[in-house]
């Protein structure tokens, strides 16, 4: 269902969901009912990306330097994960939502990779939107496995040095099939890329806005996708109409 309202949409919307901390901490409350309450931030922006007709919605939910936090804030962050695949896949499943889990899958402890991998399986065969989980998930540790790959290639003779191509190196990412982001957004204010997509955001147009992530609704979203509308993308080309040479 695409929105008549809204032109322009990007097939990949990638977030870096941030603020769930300052959110808690500006109301006096602890760092973990920002977190509670960005889960349902996280609902209302897949159904937003779904009504709008976004094909690729990307969110980074623990990143591979997130293991810093203290125990108890990295406990509550996979719990909240867990419920949330538990609660929430049968309904994803039933919204024809296919979910791609990124990010380092090896040495997960407990029960958070078979639900991954469940959420995977059960959607795998969905045509809707999909949901891209990006779980103990950094870009720096993505590429350092996809050059491993490639050199195990080269080093068993599959490949040759000169046949690594970008496109070779992009089919080793976790991404591998899923179109880069059109655009990258971040809530909280900050500006900055925190070792998300770096390879992937290589053209993507960067959006920052103020709100907290836990203040994501539908119209700050719907708002995102307008500013994003009214840029101009380029390409390392020139714009359209394509001005001829010496005219
Ligand atoms: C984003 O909110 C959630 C994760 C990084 C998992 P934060 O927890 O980073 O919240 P702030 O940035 O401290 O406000
Ligand atoms: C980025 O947010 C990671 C996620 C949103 C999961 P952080 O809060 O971890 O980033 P920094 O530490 O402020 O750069
Ligand atoms: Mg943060």
């Amino acid at each position: 269902m695409s929105n008549p309202l809204l032109r322009n949409v990007p097939a990949h919307v990638a977030i870096i969901m941030d603020g769930n901390g300052r959110w808690a901490n500006s109301r006096g409350l602890p760092r973990t009912m920002g977190h509670r309450k960005g889960v349902e931030a996280v609902r209302e922006a897949v159904r937003t990306a779904g009504e709008v007709g976004i094909r690729y919605l990307t969110l980074f939910a623990f990143s591979s330097e997130n293991w810093s936090r203290p125990e108890a804030e990295v406990s509550d962050l996979m719990g909240l994960l867990k419920a949330f695949i538990r609660r929430d896949l049968a309904d994803l499943h039933q919204q024809n939502v296919r979910i791609r889990v990124i990010g380092d899958k090896t040495n997960l402890r407990g029960d958070i990779l078979p639900l991954l991998l469940e959420a995977e399986e059960t959607t795998r065969g969905n045509t809707g939107i999909t949901l891209v989980i990006a779980f103990n998930y950094g870009s720096r540790d993505e590429m350092t496995r996809a050059m491993r790959a490639l050199a195990i290639d080269v080093a068993e003779g599959h490949l040759t040095a000169d046949q690594i191509t970008p496109e070779r190196i992009a089919s080793k990412l976790d991404t591998a099939g899923i179109p880069d982001p059109d655009l990258v957004l971040r809530t909280s204010g900050e500006e900055r890329l925190s070792n998300f997509l770096l390879w992937q955001a290589a053209y993507s147009e960067l959006l920052f806005i103020p709100e907290l992530w836990p203040d994501f609704t539908r119209e700050v979203f719907l708002a995102a996708l307008k500013t994003y509308a009214g840029r101009e993308r380029r390409f390392g080309g020139l714009s359209q109409p394509t001005m001829a040479v010496g005219s």
